[in-house]
Order: C-alpha cells, then sequence, then structure tokens
C-alpha cells in the first residue's frame, strides 16, 4: 500500500490486515502504553484545507503514539491566501522532509493529484476530499461495527441521511461490501440520494421505517450544507421530521442495534439527543478506535507494521 485514497477497490486482505492491526493498537493502549518507536525520525504533515476536530486532532494522536513528528500546517495562516497553488505547497512541504501528508480537501480529487506527484517513498492519506472519499472514516467505522458484531455475515446496516453528499458513505459502502455485508441500505430523501447509488450493491429506502426495520447498524449523517451551494434541502426541520432518528424510531431496528455517526453532529435534525447519548450509541467510541486505526494506517504505509505488530507480509 503506497497510498490511502480510498476504500473503493481496497482488497478485502488489506482492510482486515488494517483492522488487525488496529486492535493490537486497541490493545496496547489499554495497557497504557502510549508511544511505540514505529515512526519515529517521520515527519508527518497535517494538510487540511476544510475544518475538522476529529479527524485532523486523531491523526495528530496517532502520529505522536508512534513517535512521529507531527507538523499542523494552518491554511488560514499559510501562503495557500497569497495564491501560492496546492502543488506548490506540497513541493514546499516535501522541500521540508515530509514523509507523510494527511490531506483534507474540499475539492475532490485533490489528495489525488498530490499523490500523483510526491517524490517516491513520500505517502499520502486522504482525510476526505469533498464529497468523493473518507477511507480512514470508513475504517474506523467497519473497526467500529466489528468490535460490537464480530462478524459481517449476516449483518444488515442502515446508512440514513444526506448520501448524496457525503464522502463518510460511500467509503463505508466500499468497505462493507468487501468485507461481505449482506443487507446494506441507504435511507433518505429522493433529493439526497445518489440516483446510481445501487450500482455499489445497496438497497435504497425513502421511508425511515421500512428501511430500519430489524438493522443491526444504524448510521446517522449529517446534512452536508456546506456541499449544497446555499440550498439546504430539505429544511432542517423538515428533515428531522421524515428522517431524524429518535428513540421510538429506532425501536423499529434490533432491540441490540447499534446507533453510529461520523460526526459532527446536529442535533435535533438528523439524530434526536436521547439516541445520541442513549445506551446503544457507540459514537464516541467511535473516536477512540479512530486513534487506532489511523495509527495502522500510518505504520503500514510506512512500511513498519509489519513484524513489529503483525504476522502479515509488508504491503
Ligand atoms: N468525521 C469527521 O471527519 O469529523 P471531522 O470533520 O471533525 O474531522
Amino acid at each position: 500500500l503506497r497510498h490511502l485514497l480510498t476504500t473503493e477497490g481496497l482488497p478485502a486482505a488489506m482492510i482486515r490486515r488494517i483492522l488487525d492491526t488496529a486492535e493490537q493498537f486497541v490493545s496496547v493502549n489499554e495497557r497504557e502504553v502510549k508511544k511505540l518507536p514505529l515512526l519515529r525520525g517521520k515527519s508527518i504533515f497535517n494538510v487540511f484545507f476544510e475544518n475538522s476536530t476529529r479527524t485532523r486532532t486523531t491523526f495528530e494522536i496517532a502520529a505522536k503514539r508512534l513517535s512521529a513528528d507531527v507538523i499542523n500546517l494552518n491554511i488560514g495562516a499559510s501562503s495557500t491566501a497569497k495564491g501560492e497553488s496546492l502543488l506548490d505547497t506540497v513541493y514546499n512541504l516535501q522541500a521540508m522532509d515530509a514523509d507523510m501528508f494527511v490531506v483534507r480537501h474540499a475539492q475532490s480529487g485533490a489528495p489525488h493529484l498530490i499523490a500523483k506527484h510526491v517524490k517516491p517513498g513520500v505517502a499520502v492519506i486522504n482525510a476526505g476530499d469533498g464529497r468523493h472519499a473518507h477511507p480512514t472514516q470508513g475504517l474506523l467505522d467497519v473497526y467500529t461495527i466489528r468490535h460490537y458484531k464480530k462478524d459481517f455475515s449476516g449483518l444488515s446496516v442502515a446508512i440514513v441521511g444526506d448520501v448524496l453528499h457525503s464522502r463518510v458513505a460511500r467509503s463505508q459502502i466500499h468497505a462493507l461490501k468487501t468485507l461481505g455485508v449482506p443487507d446494506l441500505r441507504v435511507i433518505g430523501p429522493r433529493t439526497l440520494i445518489p440516483a446510481d447509488v445501487e450500482r455499489l450493491g445497496v438497497t435504497v429506502h425513502h421511508d425511515l421505517a421500512t428501511g430500519l426495520k430489524g438493522c443491526d447498524v444504524v448510521i446517522a449523517l449529517r446534512l452536508q450544507s456546506e456541499r449544497m451551494n446555499g440550498a439546504l434541502l430539505p429544511s432542517a426541520g423538515e428533515f428531522f421530521k421524515a428522517y431524524g432518528l429518535t428513540a421510538e424510531r429506532l425501536a423499529l431496528a434490533k432491540p441490540d442495534a447499534i446507533v453510529m455517526h461520523p460526526g459532527p453532529m446536529n442535533r435535533g435534525v438528523e439524530i434526536d439527543s436521547h439516541v445520541a447519548d442513549g445506551r446503544q450509541s457507540v459514537i464516541l467510541p467511535q473516536v477512540t478506535f479512530g486513534i487506532a486505526v489511523r495509527m495502522a494506517v500510518m505504520s503500514i504505509l510506512a512500511g513498519s507494521a509489519a513484524g513489529a505488530l503483525t504476522d502479515g507480509p509488508a504491503a
């Protein structure tokens, strides 16, 4: 694995290797071993052209736990504001001996462009590009599902909300299909479900009650208003009325169903607080697992997880 740009086409064996490596990091963290030397001497550059709370911070924590040096580029205070191009920014950071770039950008494909132009040996991780992909989020979500449900075969998973603008949903769908989830549903209004999504092997529901029936996993998604060009369709109130995840609606899923959300949440829009904070919610464990999954991805890309933590061959 040279770069991690998408979960589309990522082989099942590689996904399992990332999950298994992350599991070992979780158990290392539980033993309160805070630092491992796997990325000692490496420089990781976090380059976020869009806001982030979870992804940027957990990448930083993950890199520090692997003993890497972490540089967070402050885009607002960078020379991007003076007209410097994306690639010139990257070339200049590369001249500062970057080993890995973690990139978030509003334009779909920006991390792919960077990956095409970096020097051999420099890795690029997509931390979310436009509405295209957010592979480490997809991977931490499948990690969370495996943690609570053990096995993907026989699972019914429902993704509810703004699938159209969601890079997270796309990354989840590719990873879950590759791992063999037999019943994958997307639920939302016609305006927020991509017209061709069924070709990815999902079933489409426009009625929330029908879609939630008997599910093992319910994933709520935020309305991505920043990608709607100013028109929030439907309105937040209309959306909650038809698709908001309330305790009453969640009762249609299996009694032991887990509730997930990639964050940031808009309470009272896609999810009610009773559900977000309720006994079935695993929303905060998702965030914690994100550290171990990002440690796994970075160490595998650096070629340093093999041998040190896994029995598998170097990718
Ligand atoms: N899930 C996610 O990408 O959250 P942030 O935007 O806070 O990174």
